[in-house]
């Protein structure tokens, strides 16, 4: 711009120079000829007067030696007057065009003048005139030629134009010297002229680079009230829409982001071409990816890796309509096959058309409720099981007493015995069933009361000596301090000490040893029940808890056992928010440790 301003203020400045030189020369040189005009015509005059008196004096007057005198006078007496100074030449010339006199010229030699335009005009009666260039003198001459009718002849008078080549000259030399002063001039001028104007304009580019650049929040400075002020303050006002429409979108985005960031849903929107428009981070963790802004405009198949989660969104928007599915997926990072309920939209052009313009995906974690299904099943047909074995057995032996075996009364009586075993254990079994389900539906205890857990410890010691002691098992009991408070149900700390003690009395050794311990440690009871039983092997660590989870089936069903037990001590301890685990060895013994929180 500062260039463009330079460079247009010298053009100007040799446009206008050039043009004022071209006239002002033009017309210098019209004043000149009219000045020379006038002197000559005013000579033609004094010329005419002259002879009209000289040939009123002398009849026959030599006209040619008349004009060389009179020229001779005249020039010489013009060579004298500096402001004067003409060569005048005078010709003497007939109304023929004969040349009768001529103060410079032999005019036997001179041919005939009478086409001459300024000898026409006289012939005519007017003051004629004309310039033409002589090129015998190599400059241009003006002529004047007055009529003296009475004697038929015409006075032409003619002057070199020699001043109009210096005028040129000056005018030429004048123009260049004013066109450089005008140059010199001209750039100091724009040269503070475009600074002053591309000064505010070069801050309005930089800010506006700066705001292109992300800052938002620069602005102009606005000094001047002219044009460039106008457009600084407009540019401003420009800015802070711009910024306002971009916090606005901003703000808008992150509400988006953070809505469907937050959910536990995964979502993936695409493009009719497949392209991710829209992925949230649950969706990303679900296919194992990096969750980024980089994401955006992949291919879905190269995100998902997966081909039916591509097809099912191909289909939708080949068919716009919504698919609901189910997909199995192994997640690396957990090490275990994930369930996903899928459900599948087409998305609308907003422009109004209603034109499919990509498909929006939702995938929902079900694999809990699937485990849990599979649970719930799997409880029904283990309880089932269970009720039937008894029952089974129940039904055969009062078969058989019905049979006949009734009068026989030490087989009658041991076969009641086995049925009265066989009811006991269905007792037991839909005793455990209950208290199972109870604590389950149960979300906050409100049974609860401060209790002293040794003084349980010791009852639910009393009523398992016994068992103990068919197996020579030797009870041990230690707590510290030696009263321990909780708030807890007192029946259900009681049952859980007792599902963990009838364990390790049963699945102990002959002569083996039990340690109950309780202590108060940062913030928790922990109470341990260590015994030097058969152990559980490593692989049934993480099941034993499971409804009807037995290690060695056989063993535990002829011990009467129903595989609840410890269920139902897991159930307990969520319900005080503690928990449960298990250090054990095979062949050295297992310890339970459980922490209630105080
Ligand atoms: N202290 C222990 N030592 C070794 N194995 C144990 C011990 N406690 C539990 N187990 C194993 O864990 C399984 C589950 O125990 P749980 O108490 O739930 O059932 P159960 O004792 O078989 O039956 P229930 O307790 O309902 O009468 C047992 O069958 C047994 O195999
Ligand atoms: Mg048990």
């Amino acid at each position: 711009m500062r260039k463009k301003i330079i460079q247009y203020s010298v053009m100007l400045v040799i446009i206008g120079i050039t043009t004022a030189g071209i006239f002002t020369s033009a017309m210098a040189r019209y004043f000149y000829k009219l000045e020379v005009q006038n002197n000559i015509e005013s000579i033609a005059v004094l010329l005419k007067n002259d002879i009209v008196k000289e040939t009123s004096a002398k009849s026959n007057l030599d006209f040619n030696k008349f004009v060389k005198d009179y020229a001779y006078l005249l020039n010489s007496r013009t060579d004298k007057d500096k402001n004067f100074p003409l060569a005048t030449r005078i010709t003497i010339i007939n109304f023929q065009g004969k040349v009768l006199g001529d103060s410079d010229s032999n005019i036997d030699t001179m041919t005939n003048h009478l086409n001459r335009k300024e000898v026409q005009e006289a012939i005519q009666g007017q003051t004629g005139k004309d310039q033409r260039f002589s090129s015998t003198m190599g400059m241009p001459y003006l002529y004047v030629a007055l009529p003296i009718s009475e004697h038929h002849i015409i006075i032409r008078i003619s002057v070199p134009l020699y001043q109009l080549n210096a005028i040129n000259k000056a005018f030429l030399y004048y123009t260049l010297l004013g066109i450089l002063a005008g140059l010199l001039l001209t750039l100091l001028i724009s040269l503070k002229l475009s600074s002053f104007i591309t000064k505010p304009v070069y801050h309005l580019i930089n800010t506006s680079k700066e705001i292109a650049g992300g800052n938002y929040k620069k602005r102009v400075d606005v000094n001047y009230k002219d044009e460039i002020g106008q457009l600084a303050l407009t540019f401003n006002e420009m800015a802070d829409k711009l910024d306002e429409t971009l916090s606005g979108i901003m703000d808008k985005n992150v509400k988006v982001d953070t809505v469907i960031n937050s959910m536990r849903n995964g979502i993936i929107a695409i493009d009719n071409n497949s392209k991710i428009i829209i992925i949230n981070a649950t969706a990303c963790d679900m296919f194992d990816v990096q969750y980024g802004p980089g994401i955006i405009g992949k291919n879905l198949i190269d995100i998902t890796r997966n081909s039916k989660v591509n097809s099912l969104l191909r289909e939708t928007i080949k068919n716009d309509s919504s698919l609901i599915d189910e997909i199995v997926m192994f997640s690396p990072s957990l090490g275990i096959d994930k369930i996903y309920r899928i459900y599948t939209n087409t998305i609308k052009s907003s422009d109004g058309k209603h034109q499919t313009a990509g498909a929006v995906i939702t995938l929902n974690d079900i694999t809990s409720v699937r485990k849990l299904e599979q649970i719930r099943t799997e409880f029904v047909s283990n309880v089932t099981h269970e009720l039937k074995t008894p029952l089974t057995s129940i039904r055969g032996f009062v078969e058989t007493l019905k049979n006949g075996a009734i009068e026989d009364t030490t087989v009658a009586v041991k076969f009641l015995d086995i049925i009265d075993i066989e009811a006991e254990r269905l007792y037991t079994l839909i005793n455990d069933i209950l208290q199972l389900s109870e604590i389950e539906a149960m979300r906050k205890d409100d049974s609860v009361m401060e209790i002293d857990l040794r003084q349980i410890i010791d009852e639910v010691v009393l009523i398992l000596k016994s068992s103990a002691d068919k197996k020579n098992i030797l009870l041990e009991v230690s707590t510290v301090p030696s009263h321990i408070q909780i708030i807890a149900s007192r029946n259900r700390i009681k049952q859980m000490l007792i599902n963990l003690i009838d364990n390790a009395i049963k699945y102990n050794v002959e002569n083996g040893k039990i340690c109950v311990k309780a202590e108060k440690n940062n913030g928790n009871t922990v109470i341990s029940i260590k015994d030097t039983g058969i152990g559980i092997p490593e692989m049934h660590h993480s099941r034993i808890f499971e409804r009807f989870y037995r290690v060695d089936k056989g063993r535990s069903r002829n011990m009467g056992g129903t595989g609840l037990g410890l269920s139902i001590v897991k159930h307990i301890i969520n319900l005080y928010s503690g928990d449960i685990h298990i250090i054990s060895e095979p062949g050295k013994g297992t310890e339970f440790i459980v922490k209630l929180p105080l």
